[in-house]
């Protein structure tokens, strides 16, 4: 079955080796001990390698919180694949923060590029999808959160996708302490998110892809999330910036009986 993940998107706080390193040696111990869900940790470029020393010998999974698609060139302040290769295991591509840049470098298609570039490098992709409040209160929540995974996933094998990592963060939710309802996510990633990779590839592989809810989840309602059978962890903000972070990371593994 699909093994639970739950990652902590640091966004641009703790970019600090020191900062980052101190706070990782408060979490990393009862961090390393959960049993049942794999952990992750993304914390800004800058603190990548001081971070990926402090988590030497535990079973901590490190990520990066994008990435570019080319090798190398002229690309002045971007981050290449073979950068982040034996650095960290996982990357965030399309966080819906850099997609509202409208930059040509976040767009459908260069997430697409991302992906292949990630999958290529052996990197495990945390792809990001999410409506706005706008499109929801349109109805245009299930046709607009499909089109994102359908080009994301375009041109890959269906073994590939198999390997990524699916976040489904409405846009509303994040930050905003109004997290979606449990019920709700499970739905639109269950019919919607699952429903367009067995779409676009088959059934099987909408089975084995996991997928993460985010937008405000905290300690206090992750069990709620975790108890839904389409919801294979979250991608959290804010609340992994805190030693609490243990204890959410824990609620999740309780809820699946670990
Ligand atoms: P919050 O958990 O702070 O709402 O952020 C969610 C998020 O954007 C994670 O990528």
């Amino acid at each position: 079955m699909r093994q639970p993940i739950v990652a902590g998107n640091w966004k641009m706080n703790l970019g600090r080796a020191e900062q980052a390193v101190a706070f990782v040696r408060k979490i990393r111990h009862p961090l390393n001990e959960v049993q049942g869900v794999e952990r992750v940790l993304c914390p800004p470029f800058t603190a990548l390698p001081a971070v990926a020393d402090a988590l030497a010998g535990t079973r901590i999974g490190l990520g990066a919180q994008t990435m570019h698609w080319e090798e190398k060139g002229a690309h002045t302040g971007e981050i290449a694949p073979s950068m982040l290769e034996g650095l960290v295991q996982y990357v965030i591509l399309g966080h819906s923060e850099r997609r509202a840049t409208g930059s040509s470098e976040e767009s459908d298609e260069a997430i697409n590029r991302k992906l292949r570039a990630a999958l290529a490098h052996g990197l495990t992709p945390i792809l990001c999808v999410g409506e706005r409040l706008e499109q929801r209160q349109a109805g245009e929540t299930e046709l607009f959160v499909a089109g994102q995974v359908a080009v994301a996933l375009a041109g890959l094998e269906a073994e590939q996708v198999a390997r990524c990592v699916i976040a489904y963060e409405p846009i509303w939710a994040i930050g905003t302490g109004e997290a979606a309802t449990p019920v709700e996510a499970n739905r639109v990633i269950g019919l919607v998110i699952r429903g367009a990779v067995a779409e676009v590839f088959d059934e099987t592989t909408a089975q084995q892809v996991r997928v993460q809810y985010g937008g405000s989840v905290n300690p206090e309602n992750i069990a709620d999330f975790m108890a839904m059978p389409e919801i294979d962890g979250a991608l959290v903000g804010g609340a992994s910036l805190k030693e609490s972070f243990v204890d959410l990371v824990r609620r999740a593994a309780e809820a699946r009986g670990g």
